[in-house]
């Protein structure tokens, strides 16, 4: 069965817009492994728009099931990982200007940077993945890299669910990305990497994904707090695992 991975960026996005203490995302990584959640997912970006420094130390010491660092591969962020060496490190691009990460690390362009980093952190026993399209090259080159595990972008199938023009979605432009997650999922277990999802996951969309198979686990994050606002953290994560379940079950 796939894990959920619940990423808490943006609670602090919440507590951020105040400047002040509250919402916690330390409390929020509680809830959300209270409901199942099994991973935390915390992206200290260097502008640190949401998470600060303080939440990564502290998500460190109480997170009970596992820390998914998400991180650029800019060298101050490299040596917080370093010193606090969570359970996994996920590499994905940064850019100042984007909303959120825009496409998969390009592992075959970056590939000597890609490597340093993987082996530096991998040498401190964490789990090294990268945030990648779903693409041959690209997953390849993750794995001569030294990744353990992958994570393949989904937002270009979120977006194909749901427009951001606002326009129709095309079914067969729907089937034509969970084509492309499906091939790279298959590449991926076929080059004997953990394969994970995320991006742009929400509770429209994630069962067809689910459906797939082979998934380690999901990262969702901006669904899951958007829910939580209406329904409380605890149920917005049980019922996102539901889907994720039943989808797999009544395959
Ligand atoms: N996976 C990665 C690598 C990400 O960068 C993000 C966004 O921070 C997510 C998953 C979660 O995306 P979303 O917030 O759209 O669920």
């Amino acid at each position: 069965m796939s894990g959920l991975g619940v990423n808490i960026d943006h609670v602090a996005t919440i507590r951020q817009a105040r400047r002040t203490v509250e919402p916690d995302p330390v409390w929020a990584a509680v809830e959300a492994e209270l409901a199942g959640a099994s991973c935390i997912t915390a992206h200290l970006r260097v502008d640190r728009r949401h998470l600060q420094d303080r939440d990564i130390y502290l998500l460190r010491q109480t997170v009970r099931s596992r820390l998914n660092f998400e991180m650029s591969l800019n060298e101050e962020i490299v040596a917080i990982a370093e010193d606090i060496r969570p359970h996994q490190a996920s590499l994905v691009p940064e850019n100042r200007e984007e909303v959120t990460t825009e496409g998969g690390l390009d592992v075959v362009g970056q590939f000597e940077r890609v490597q340093e980093v993987t082996e530096r952190l991998a040498s401190h026993g964490i789990v090294v993945s990268a945030f990648i399209d779903p693409v041959e090259e690209q997953i390849q080159a993750a794995k001569r890299a030294g990744c353990r595990a992958i994570e393949l972008h989904t937002g270009t199938y979120a977006n194909a669910c749901l427009p951001p023009d606002g326009s129709l979605p095309s079914d067969a432009e729907v089937h034509l990305q969970l084509d492309a997650l499906a091939e790279g999922l298959d590449i991926g277990l076929d080059e004997g990497l953990i394969v994970h999802a995320g991006h742009g996951l929400t509770y429209t969309n994630v069962q067809p994904v689910a459906r797939l198979g082979g998934f380690d686990e999901f990262n969702i994050g901006h669904s899951i707090i958007a829910r939580s606002v209406f329904s409380g953290l605890r149920d917005a994560v049980i019922e996102m695992k539901t889907l994720i379940e039943t989808a797999m079950e009544a395959d």
